[in-house]
């Protein structure tokens, strides 16, 4: 019997173009197990694709009669997005919701997506303690951050919510603002050395790393040591590789991805990751041991100064309640992870605004001086509630730019609207914080940079659900007490070391919507000491 290849062979010694036909022939040959791997991931993909995915015929009736775009059934806008480069997808959805009223419906590759920008819509999803599934979107996360907080559901999430809340508390804040204070004056000093267009990024993504792992676990980043250098860049190569992944219809799929050189990597990664948190917990954990034998509920730092963290509140409840070593870790991890990027990155909008509108940073600058003479001494507690005006301008930065633009979740049950229509279960909603903020139903000149939006005169009236950086009901930012106290004095220890001059203009740049919001071209400023 003759092989495939062979036949191949003899006609082609037949023919005057000979050479040219065996050499095509011996590649196809050579792709022939390519072509058979590839089509059996597709097949894969779509069997468990279809398993997942399909909604009921009942929901598909229902999700028809919602208001939105005319696209090809089952495909939908899937392909028209695809085409898109992911910076210009803001400026497509805002064209849909103008035309459609601040929310519409389209179909994605069978799966039906409800996007919304209108508060009174996102106010029926996030007020409801039943539709509080994340769904897929964050599934690309899991690997790392197993199913903690933010990625669980049901009665699991329910439970450590309750159980967190308390442990997050005051003390935890209180004690947290000394290594805040520290790291900032780091990042300063590391601003003040730079020279022409820097980047803030980076060097403020640097510091709130160092805030949260000092806050969450009491261990400190030291720039010199292998270890760390070590977690700090499985941190972000993890990261990276959540949100290719994330992005990707084909790589979302667990056998598909588990052939890929990039979940090996990611593998690696979170192998590091996880080996980092644990050590810290058992070294933790010993201290824990020996300092309640000594009836002590707090640890002496190197300082002398009592202190608490985040780790050892839940080291405390492990006392109380069931945790296993897995369920502390996945909590430490989860609080890593939604704790730094999402502060560093409304950082780095903000210091473009406070450059690109220097009457507000002088305004933001004179109350500093107000408050603290021209002395760089820490912030207190105290000195945080006389920052009004700086409260204003936060809050302004991240209605325009939120760090989180959008919230995504699965519906369980149907949602009715306020308007009679109703969101069927099974629904993949998006609630679109980027577009909500800058809805004209809710702000006059939504583009403007205007902190005095957020006094108390002209806020009163204003919808609750308008403006929702860290999302709002039962699944609201369980860090935004943090953030803020963080964010506040990063920009207090900032604004009165240097001042800041625009590089990067608001009005050029666009933004993709990742896990956060990334600035297609990075964000620079120009630094300059104050004195
Ligand atoms: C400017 C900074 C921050 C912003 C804008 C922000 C925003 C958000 C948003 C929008 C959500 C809801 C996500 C969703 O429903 O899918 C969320 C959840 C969460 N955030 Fe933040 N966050 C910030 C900082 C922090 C910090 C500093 C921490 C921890 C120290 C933190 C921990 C969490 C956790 C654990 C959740 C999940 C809560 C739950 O599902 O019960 N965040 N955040």
């Amino acid at each position: 019997r003759l092989h495939v290849g062979q036949i191949i062979h003899l006609v082609a010694i037949s023919n005057p173009y000979n050479h040219i036909i065996i050499a095509c022939s011996s590649i196809m040959i050579e792709l022939i197990p390519i072509l058979l791997a590839g089509a059996l991931c597709f097949l894969v993909y779509l069997v468990t694709y279809a398993q997942t995915s399909i909604p009921s015929w009942r929901t598909i009736r229902m999700f028809n009669k919602l208001p939105g775009p005319e696209a090809p059934f089952f495909i939908g806008s899937a392909f028209e997005l695809m085409r898109l480069e992911l910076e210009d997808i803001i400026s497509w959805m805002k064209e849909r919701f103008d035309a459609h009223g601040g929310s519409f419906g389209l179909w994605m590759m069978g799966n039906p997506v409800f996007l919304i920008a209108d508060a009174e819509v996102a106010e029926v999803i996030l007020t409801s303690s039943k539709n509080i599934d994340k769904g897929s979107d964050y599934k690309s996360l899991e690997r790392w951050l197993n199913n903690g907080l933010l990625l669980s559901t049901g009665d699991k999430w329910k439970q450590r919510r309750k159980m967190l809340t308390p442990s997050f508390h005051f003390k935890i804040l209180e004690d947290s603002t000394d290594c805040m204070n520290k790291n900032w004056k780091k990042v300063v000093q590391k601003f003040l050395v730079s020279k022409g267009a820097v980047e803030p990024l980076p060097i403020m993504g640097r510091g709130a790393l160092d805030i949260i792992c000092e806050t969450a676990m009491g261990t400190e980043l030291v720039e010199t040591d292998g270890r760390s250098k070590e977690y700090v860049g499985a941190v972000k190569r993890a990261t990276e590789a959540s949100v290719v992944r994330m992005l990707s219809p084909f790589l979302q799929n667990d056998i598909i991805f588990n052939l890929t050189s990039m979940s090996r990597e990611h593998k690696r990664d979170v192998h590091i990751l996880h080996e980092f948190t644990e050590k810290v917990i058992t070294k933790r954990m010993e201290a824990f041991e020996d300092e309640k034998r000594l009836e002590a509920t707090e640890y002496s730092e190197s300082d002398g100064k009592k202190r608490q963290v985040f780790l050892d509140s839940l080291l405390e409840l492990k006392k109380k309640v069931n945790l296993s070593s897995i369920d502390i870790r996945e909590e430490v991890d989860t609080f890593m992870f939604a704790g730094h990027d999402t502060t560093s990155t409304g950082l780095q909008y903000l210091l473009m605004h406070l450059g690109e509108n220097p009457d507000v940073q002088e305004k933001a600058y004179r109350e500093q001086v107000e408050i603290f003479g021209y002395s760089d001494r820490d912030v207190t507690k105290d000195d945080l509630s006389k920052m009004h005006y700086l409260d204003q301008v936060i809050k302004e930065s991240m209605r325009l730019h939120p760090p989180a633009p959008q919230i995504a979740r699965t519906l369980t049950e149907d949602a009715p609207l306020p308007n009679g229509l109703v969101i069927p279960s099974q629904t993949r909603v998006n609630i679109n914080i980027y577009h909500l903020h800058r809805n004209p139903k809710y702000w006059d000149d939504p583009d403007d940079f205007k902190p005095e939006r957020f006094s108390l005169e002209e806020s009163k009236n204003r919808h609750p659900y308008s403006y929702i950086p860290f999302s709002a009901g039962p699944r609201n930012c369980i860090g935004q007490k943090f953030a803020m106290l963080e964010m506040k004095i990063g920009v207090s220890t900032i604004l009165r070391s240097c001042k800041i001059s625009a590089v990067t203009k608001s009005a050029d740049l666009k933004n993709k919507m990742l896990i956060v919001l990334v600035p297609s071209t990075p964000i620079k400023v120009e630094i300059s000491p104050r004195n």
